[in-house]
């Protein structure tokens, strides 16, 4: 129902939203205050504003129907993770991998920082439902942002709206409240920029209490509160509470020529092909073989009656990064971002349009950079620079994906085969192998690496452990996570099979050995094959790894011994690597469960 307040129009009869809204007005005192329905109307006029106030471009509607660009301070381009802060209320709760306050002291210092800081702004009230509104594993929060920019994100990457504010109203779930600001203060008369935001950041997690603030920040994670922050951080708590698991994974469905359909959720770390993985068309040689997207990002999983882990996508759009996306490396997605899709930090062409590098084979003769600099090839030759920033993204509906799979929607969640962990090593790890048994599958996650991306701020290239890829997002002590893992095994009938993949091995020249894209399929093929029991498997100390002949080759010229290379455990590098597992292990020490201490005794014997 909705009810005036002056010049408000208030969606709901929730007083104990309604009175938190009042109360968190007057600590940021907006000019005014916007209940969010979530129509298009109301996304149109959003986008409109946005347009007039210089953060958005509008694209050419003939190319890019639907369409906005936006360039962000340069300031403001990623994640901040040193600014990241999970405010448990013991530092022992959040462990060694978070950063840490006192949860007072936090408060203290966040109310000093949002006292009046949406001055001049609009204070907009967002509920927000992550994953299928009818879905029993759905969580709803309620976002209060000063970003109009936020608003018209968020509509793209979750249920917002009416819709929600219904489900509220039957008070039958627990909201998370979730407090935004882009930290700039308009003074009256003040001329906006089209990117505000402050030089002080502060993402923090309160978990006992289920409360995000973040501040400072416009920029995807640090401001879609409803995707790492709430998702990933606060759902991972809700998720050991309550058994069940919340996840940095993709979501896939493999179907066979027969019809039969295998579910995989797949834990990479930021921009190492998830997104490209989640959407893959299947390579020569796969008639009648089919992957469907359920997700790129995040899985919620949890069991069923039956002891079947079933996973839903609690997002609706993806958020993805732009550089290297193209119709030859994911044209799912390419289709996907063709329309009503929001750009951020990719480069605008002369006629309206966007490009990113890996987009084309040739770069446009000219375009303006995401500093909105003149940018040509050979301006790049000098400079080095390149027309998008590496973490420019799009954020496009997922219903637009032609690969999305017809249960994406399913309140239920699709049942999970496998679950497959990933990370970008140029060497030590084999293209696939396969866990003995759920601990070790546990400790093969747990003991996860990558080289780092520009998905966060911070050095590029750099080897980091990783753990199932939750390392920024985990909002507990990463010890207990996977003493959670350990017992989830617990609640199972079925267990899901474990696997890792590496996509970016490279030989002595420093080659990709692996052609990647869309020859994964060949390794997905294998992996259903061994969840039904029909591969083989050989094995060696870490794991079962495909024989030659297991590998569907037809359609891709792969000599067996580049594969043998490809999939070489050498014991000495693998002797290295569990030595290296000691570094986050000897920080985890006091909450590590024993079966991991077990896992890596016995994998040391195997070497
Ligand atoms: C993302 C990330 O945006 O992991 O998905 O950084
Ligand atoms: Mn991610």
């Amino acid at each position: 129902m909705a009810t005036s307040r002056g010049p408000e129009v208030v969606f709901t009869t929730n007083k104990h939203l309604v009175r938190w809204v009042e109360k968190m007005a007057e600590l940021t005192q907006p000019a005014s205050i916007h209940w969010v329905d979530g129509s298009q109307q109301e996304y149109d006029s959003l986008c409109a504003q946005l347009v007039e106030q210089g953060t958005f471009t509008r694209l050419n509607p003939d190319l890019w129907p639907g369409c906005f660009y936006a360039r962000s301070d340069p300031r403001d381009v990623a994640r901040v993770e040193e600014r990241t802060f999970i405010c448990s209320l013991s530092r022992d709760a959040a462990g060694p991998t978070n950063n840490w306050e006192d949860p007072f002291q936090m408060r203290r210092k966040l109310k000093e920082l949002f006292r009046g800081c949406m001055r001049g702004r609009t204070m907009y009230v967002l509920p927000f439902c992550m994953g299928p509104l009818d879905s029993p594993a759905a969580q709803i929060g309620v976002e209060l942002t000063d970003s109009a920019y936020v608003v018209v994100n968020m509509r793209i990457m979750a249920r917002i709206g009416l819709p929600v504010f219904k489900e509220i109203d039957k008070d039958t779930k627990r909201v998370v409240p979730c407090l935004h600001s882009v930290g700039m203060p308009l003074a009256p008369g003040q001329q906006d920029v089209p990117w505000p935001c402050n030089d002080t950041k502060y993402i923090v997690h309160f978990p006992e209490t289920r409360e995000i603030w973040s501040y400072g920040s416009g920029y995807g994670g640090n401001a879609l509160l409803g995707k790492k922050c709430f998702a990933l951080r606060i759902a991972s708590n809700m998720a050991r509470d309550q058994g069940w698991m919340a996840e940095h994974m993709l979501i896939l469905g493999v179907e066979s020529p027969e019809g039969e359909k295998t579910y995989i959720a797949a834990a990479f770390p930021s921009a190492c092909g998830k997104t490209n993985l989640a959407m893959l068309i299947p390579p020569q040689g796969f008639d009648g073989w089919k992957v469907w997207t359920v997700g790129d990002d995040i899985a919620w999983i949890r069991p069923d009656g039956n002891g079947q882990l079933r996973a839903i996508n609690p997002e609706a759009g993806f958020f993805g990064v732009a550089p290297g996306t193209s119709a030859k490396t994911n044209p799912n997605a390419m289709a996907a971002l063709a329309r009503n899709t929001i750009f951020t930090n990719v480069a605008l062409t002369p006629d309206g349009g966007v490009w990113w590098e890996g987009m084309t084979d040739a770069p446009p003769a000219e375009c303006l950079d995401w500093k909105g600099q003149v940018w040509t090839p050979e301006i790049a030759v000098r400079s080095g620079a390149p027309a998008a920033h590496p973490n420019g993204r799009f954020t496009a509906p997922a219903a637009q994906c032609p690969s999305i799979d017809p249960a994406w929607e399913d309140p239920q969640g699709v049942p999970l085969g496998a679950i497959v962990f990933g990370g970008r090593r140029s060497d030590t790890m084999p293209l696939v192998y396969q866990a003995f048994n759920w601990s070790a599958g546990v400790y093969m996650g747990a003991t996860m690496a990558s080289e780092t991306t520009a998905a966060a701020v911070g050095a590029v290239g750099k080897l980091r452990r990783d753990p199932m890829a939750m390392l920024p997002f985990c909002g507990y002590h990463m010890g207990d996570y996977f003493r959670h893992w350990i017992k989830m095994q617990r609640l199972l009938t079925v267990t899901p099979r474990l696997f890792h993949v590496n996509w970016f091995r490279k030989d002595a020249a420093g080659r990709f050995i692996w052609p990647g894209f869309s020859e994964n399929m060949r390794i997905l093929k294998w992996i259903v094959d061994r969840v039904h029991g029909r591969a083989q498997g050989k094995e060696t100390p870490i794991g079962w790894t495909p024989y030659y002949q297991d590998i569907h080759w037809t359609g891709l010229k792969m000599p067996r011994e580049r594969f043998e290379e490809l999939q070489t455990v050498d014991c000495m590098q693998w002797r290295k690597e569990v030595i290296r597992h000691e570094e986050l292990f000897i920080d985890l020490h006091d909450h590590l469960p024993p079966e991991l201490i077990y896992q890596r005794e016995l994998l040391i014997c195997r070497l």
